[in-house]
């Protein structure tokens, strides 16, 4: 049967009327072969309006890390649609997701939530400069921590404008932006410990955060060098600044406990949303208790008219309370996964000659067809070629498989050895046109 996506392409003609781009979020304009329109999914495949399946590596982005539709939050939450809706009061429901987040998390001596990423990303560095009384913050070049001003920089700079390396230029990501918050943020390249040592040593006394991805999923699938967390964490102490792990991918994923579990490195504060709530709209922050005083005190606001909405809490409780309960089976099912699908790819990728670099931790995968050996930064990620890996995409989806531009693969705990193998079918075609 040939592949059809007219039904989407007309929703899409008649989408662009009335929503801009007729598409929800900027990025999925960018979608290939073209934004497509879905009904349903289940497990780890997803339905459109013209009846294609495809397997689903893209997971709503990151938050289906059960599958799509994982029967014990979508109980939760039907049980919760009949009683309550929202309140602007307080829910027993907090209580216990709090609880299990204390218990998992290393780093959570108290949370607090809002509805995504973005806020908790601001709530963490609004604490870090109460608490330290300075302004500045670094980030790394490619890290990705939301589409707000203060954050949505350096994040896929154009190389040959982002400056040297070692001191990379603060880029602003979008049109529109206060010039101000590029004075604020010291950009450095990433999983280079002596960067940011010189950097403290020259300027830590204005330093109020340092936050990173602890895994930098959303350029490149990058893992931290031996030593480089560990690093991190010595440097921010020594000169007094607050290390926040934007855990809002590894969260959940790479371990029960994010990437801290997994590395062993405790930050100060960290963020979480996606994994948490099972492809429900929650994000939270959890940090040391001296710093989350700060909001318990009254002197950091932190606010949101749908933070702890029950439907969200209802359905993120009952996905944590299966990942604690199921987690022995779960973790080692992710990473068996992951590594089979990398070592699919990289077989995919040889018998074409195409060189690249099947990366990631555990089931978050990156591929990227690149002559270099490894990448190691964002210098390395941006130099790949994209333009293959968007045919290949394109080519993907017309074969049932559903991925990620930028070259991440989000596995779940739905998808099976059968999936992955029919995955690696399907891309060894896919790469096969791409290259034609
Ligand atoms: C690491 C990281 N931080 C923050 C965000 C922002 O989260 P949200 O899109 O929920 O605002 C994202 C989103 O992809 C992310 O990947």
């Amino acid at each position: 049967m040939t592949y059809s996506r007219a039904r989407s392409q007309a929703l899409l003609e008649r989408a662009r009327n009335s929503l801009a781009g007729g598409v929800g979020s900027g990025v999925r304009l960018a979608e290939q072969p073209g934004p497509l329109y879905f009904e349903r999914g289940v497990g780890p495949r997803i339905y459109d309006v013209d009846g294609n399946e495809y397997i689903d590596y893209v997971l709503g982005q990151g938050p289906l890390l059960l599958g799509h539709s994982p029967q014990p939050v979508i109980d939760a939450v039907r049980e919760q649609v009949g009683q309550l809706l929202i309140s602007a009061g307080e829910h027993v429901v907090e209580i216990e997701l709090s609880e299990r987040l204390q218990r998992i998390l290393p780093v959570a001596g108290l949370v607090r939530y809002n509805g995504s990423g973005s806020e908790a990303v601001a709530s963490a560095l609004r604490i870090a400069r109460a608490a330290t009384g300075r302004e500045k913050y670094i980030k790394f070049e490619g890290h990705y921590h939301g589409w707000p001003d203060p954050v949505i920089i350096s994040y896929w700079p154009n190389p040959a404008q982002a400056g040297p390396r070692e001191q990379p230029h603060a880029v602003p990501g979008s049109g529109g932006m206060v010039g101000h918050v590029l004075e604020e943020v010291i950009v450095l390249p990433w999983n280079d410990l002596e960067v940011v040592e010189a950097t403290l040593r020259e300027r830590g006394h204005e330093v109020a955060a340092l936050i990173t991805e602890p895994i930098m999923v959303n350029s490149g699938g990058i893992a931290p060098g031996p030593g480089y967390l560990e690093g991190l964490r010595r440097l921010t102490e020594q000169y007094g600044v607050v290390l926040i792990f934007d855990e809002v991918i590894t969260g959940f994923r790479v371990a029960l406990g994010g990437a801290q579990e997994l590395y062993g490195v405790t930050p100060d504060l960290a963020t979480y949303a996606k994994g948490i709530a099972a492809g429900l709209p929650l994000a939270a922050i959890a940090g040391r208790r001296e710093l989350m005083d700060l909001i318990v005190n009254g002197s950091v606001l932190h606010g949101g008219t749908y933070n702890t909405h029950p439907l969200v809490m209802a359905g993120a409780n009952a996905a944590v309370a299966y990942l604690e309960r199921e987690r022995d089976t779960v973790y080692p099912h992710l990473f068996a996964m992951g590594d089979r699908l990398r070592d699919g790819l990289r077989a995919v990728c040889a018998r074409h000659g195409v060189p690249c670099v099947a990366g990631g931790v555990g089931p978050a995968v990156q591929l990227a067809f690149t002559n270099r050996p490894a990448i190691v930064d964002y210098r390395d990620y941006a130099a790949r070629d994209q333009a293959l890996y968007q045919k290949f995409v394109a080519q993907l989806a017309v074969r049932g498989v559903r991925t990620i531009l930028r070259g991440t693969w989000y596995i779940s705990a739905a998808h099976t050895a059968d999936d992955i193998d029919a995955t690696v079918v399907a891309t060894d075609a896919a790469l096969a046109a791409a290259l034609g």
